[in-house]
């Protein structure tokens, strides 16, 4: 019998490629999806792109409780892997009620109806942002935690929401996978990264500027204390990030219990590393122009990746080139996204 996931979120960007990496490897797959910041149209791809059908669709919020658990009554689910949940964190400081209530609120009714039905696996999308201000570089999971910023801080909370609910529920099985910087897109061009307007993050950006839908990359300070003065990140390929999501599902038996790992590649790269590298990519000039620090930024983050290497032998296999190579990709071939 195949073992059936529910994906929140699968239509969003890391969704979406852990959805067709799922397929891929024999699970049934069900999403749950408002599209409050994706498209329909992603899920045609996933089904194009992995070659078989999604095992169901329901476009609702997860913070439906009534909703959510007519979902739950419907399938058997083995695993739950949680992507639904808003990550500008520009925006999570102008509206951080609400990035409490979908992060927060969504998580605790995730898990409500997972105790109903008798569901015990969980796989959490935490991020590096809950770090903050590292005061060491490569980053461990033994790092303090310092979130800047409502968003991270959200993400912080959801986990050690997780952690008291394993401890008071034994049967429980989490595993909190903090990604660095997901970007790139898959190779086949059809499923990638699709912000709605403006991008906020680096990527998308620098992508709309080669295409020359927008006229040139703003580089946020070129002042802190890096090598070059920009900031540096730990960008990781869109597709190891799904990767990394079915291995978690495969290692959810391990041991019950809360668990975190990074997810990273261990490698830095500044903005101008990412400019020169996506202009190698696309064969484009990427104009820019150094202009002052966006507040709430920090100078560096880096995974120290090692310990989801111990734990599960595995490791990223796609470097910056590769992620710029395809995010290119899905930009010539997508130029308005999947609006067009
Ligand atoms: C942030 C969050 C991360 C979240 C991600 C997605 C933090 C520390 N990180 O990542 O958890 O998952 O957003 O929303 O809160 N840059 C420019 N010009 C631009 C855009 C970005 O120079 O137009 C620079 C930034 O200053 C930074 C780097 O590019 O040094 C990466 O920025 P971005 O892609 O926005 O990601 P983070 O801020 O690292």
């Amino acid at each position: 019998m195949p073992k059936t996931v529910l994906v929140t979120g699968g239509a969003g960007f890391i969704g979406s490629h852990t959805c067709v990496e799922l397929l891929q490897h024999g699970y049934d797959v069900v999403v749950v999806d408002d599209h409050s910041n994706s498209s329909p149209r992603a899920l045609e791809r996933i089904a194009k792109v992995a070659g078989t059908p999604l095992a169901a669709v329901y476009g609702i919020d997860v913070r439906d409780r009534r909703a959510l658990s007519s979902v739950f009554a419907a399938h058997r689910f083995d695993a739950v892997i949680h992507f639904a949940a808003k990550k500008a964190v520009g925006e999570s400081v102008e509206i951080p009620l609400e990035y409490y209530d979908i992060n927060v609120g969504g998580t605790t009714a995730l898990l409500a109806a997972m105790h109903e039905h008798g569901v015990h696996r969980l796989v959490f999308s935490s991020s590096c942002s809950i770090y903050g201000n590292a005061t060491e570089v490569p980053l461990t999971e033994q790092s303090p935690a310092g979130p800047t910023n409502p968003y991270a801080r959200t993400k912080l909370l959801c986990e050690e929401i997780l952690d008291d609910a394993c401890r008071r529920l034994p049967e429980l099985s989490v595993l909190a996978l903090r990604y660095f910087n997901p970007v790139g897109a898959h190779p086949s061009g059809l499923l990638g990264e699709d912000p709605h307007g403006v991008p906020n993050n680096v990527m998308p950006y620098v992508a709309q500027v080669a295409a020359g839908r927008l006229p040139r990359l703003s580089v946020f300070g070129n002042d802190y204390p890096t090598p070059d003065g920009t900031g540096i990140r730990d960008y990781i390929h869109v597709v190891d990030v799904a990767e990394g999501h079915r291995t978690a599902l495969e290692h959810l038996g391990d041991e019950n219990g809360m668990r975190v790992f990074n997810l990273g590649t261990g490698v830095g790269s500044s903005v101008l590393d990412l400019v020169a590298a996506f202009s190698e990519a696309s064969g484009r000039q990427i104009p820019y122009e150094i202009t002052g620090r966006r507040p709430g930024d920090v100078a560096e983050l880096v995974a120290d990746p090692s310990a989801v290497a111990r734990a599960w032998n595995w490791a990223t296999t796609r470097d910056l080139a590769t992620m710029c190579r395809d995010a290119w990709r899905f930009q010539e071939l997508n130029p308005t996204g999947y609006g067009a």
